[in-house]
């Protein structure tokens, strides 16, 4: 019999999902609670949650106001996460099918977030129960390197970004966010493995891999046509830019939901835990971090139609069809 301790990795991303889902119940209590509406604590906690659209309407003090920076910053997430991700993927490259171990200081990184312990009987403990195969990590580490390159170009060339802002904590998270979901793909596979291998690697490919490739196509087509859409709000026929309002979004998933993009998102990650096989705690953990993550964002968005627009349509759930 053996039993599995928790790895280090595993804690931080329980203990964001958990800070997210607080934040949730924090803003449904507060709403059902009037008396709460003045509250100072209360103005800061909602300046830390809200950004763009959302934030507009937050009455708040010129104190506050100076740790806004402009939301369409949100590319710079993006740019580390590709420079990040091809530096990384390059040394999971060398280390798969060259034999070229990691750099000692990543490996110290990554060992560091993944000193767990999996203890067997004879009281020894074994790292590499939790491990992914090889193959299968490098996949989902080039699938997120290509989801980061398309949500460049998205920021880049395709969205139309008003004078909204996110608060400077938040965009420092922002950053640390993509620093650690590429350290979270390296500790999901055996780094001590990594160097020596000599494996077939077409051994190791699996029908997880096509049904996770295939939801996360599906995924992001939806998530770059929401995208699109809401950009095409704000633009003529032919692409010039004639307002920055926010009205309502129609077509494809906005029909179902009001942040289509936000569960197109959650649909992305799940895809990547699929592509890993379905079984890794780590990857299951980060899938809850972007459920409450993008769940209080749908919140919030919802909130801000119901309170812009009289017409808004009643069956619209939030995030998840028919049911949130
Ligand atoms: N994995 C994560 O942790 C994470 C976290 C956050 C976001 N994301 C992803 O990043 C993507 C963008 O997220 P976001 O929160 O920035 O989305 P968003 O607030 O909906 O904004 C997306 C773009 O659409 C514009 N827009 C939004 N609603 C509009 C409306 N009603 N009318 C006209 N224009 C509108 C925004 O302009 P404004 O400049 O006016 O806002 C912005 O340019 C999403 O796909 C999301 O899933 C991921």
């Amino acid at each position: 019999m053996s039993f599995t301790c928790w790895a280090f990795i595993d804690f931080i991303w329980l203990f964001l999902a958990l800070a997210f889902a607080f934040s949730l119940c924090i803003l449904k209590l507060s709403r059902a609670n009037v008396n709460y509406s003045n509250s100072k604590i209360l103005c800061i906690f909602e300046d830390l949650i809200r950004y763009g659209k959302t934030k507009n309407d937050l009455r708040r003090g010129a104190f506050l106001r100076l740790f806004d920076v402009p939301k369409r910053w949100f590319f710079h997430f993006y740019i580390v996460s590709v420079i990040w991700n091809s530096f990384l993927i390059r040394h999971h490259i060398n280390a798969v099918f060259f034999g070229v171990p990691y750099p000692i200081w990543l490996s110290d990184l990554s060992n560091a977030l993944t000193n767990f312990c999996v203890q067997h009987e004879n009281g020894k403990y074994n790292n590499n129960i939790r491990c992914c195969d090889q193959l299968s990590v490098l996949l989902i580490h080039l699938l997120l390197w290509v989801h980061s390159i398309r949500r460049l170009y998205e920021c880049l060339f395709i969205s139309v970004f008003s004078d909204g802002v996110i608060h400077i904590v938040q965009y420092c998270f922002g950053l640390a966010y993509y620093i650690l979901l590429g350290l979270t793909v390296i500790s999901t596979s055996s780094i001590s493995q990594a160097g020596g291998s000599t494996e077939n690697r077409y051994a190791q490919i699996h029908f997880s891999h096509f049904l996770g490739i295939t939801m996360f196509i599906w995924a992001s087509v939806h998530q770059n046509r929401c995208l699109t859409i809401l950009a095409n709000l704000r633009k003529e026929n032919n692409g010039k830019v004639i307002n920055m309002h926010h009205s309502i979004p129609v077509g494809d998933w906005f029909s179902l939901i009001s942040s289509p993009h936000y569960f197109a998102e959650l649909l992305i990650y799940i895809s990547l835990s699929l592509t890993l096989g379905g079984w890794n705690l780590t990857w299951w953990l980060v899938v809850l971090y972007v459920l409450f993550n993008q769940a209080l964002a749908a919140a919030l968005c919802q909130e801000f139609y119901h309170k812009k627009f009289d017409s808004y349509p009643k069956c619209r759930c939030a995030f998840i069809p028919y049911l949130l």
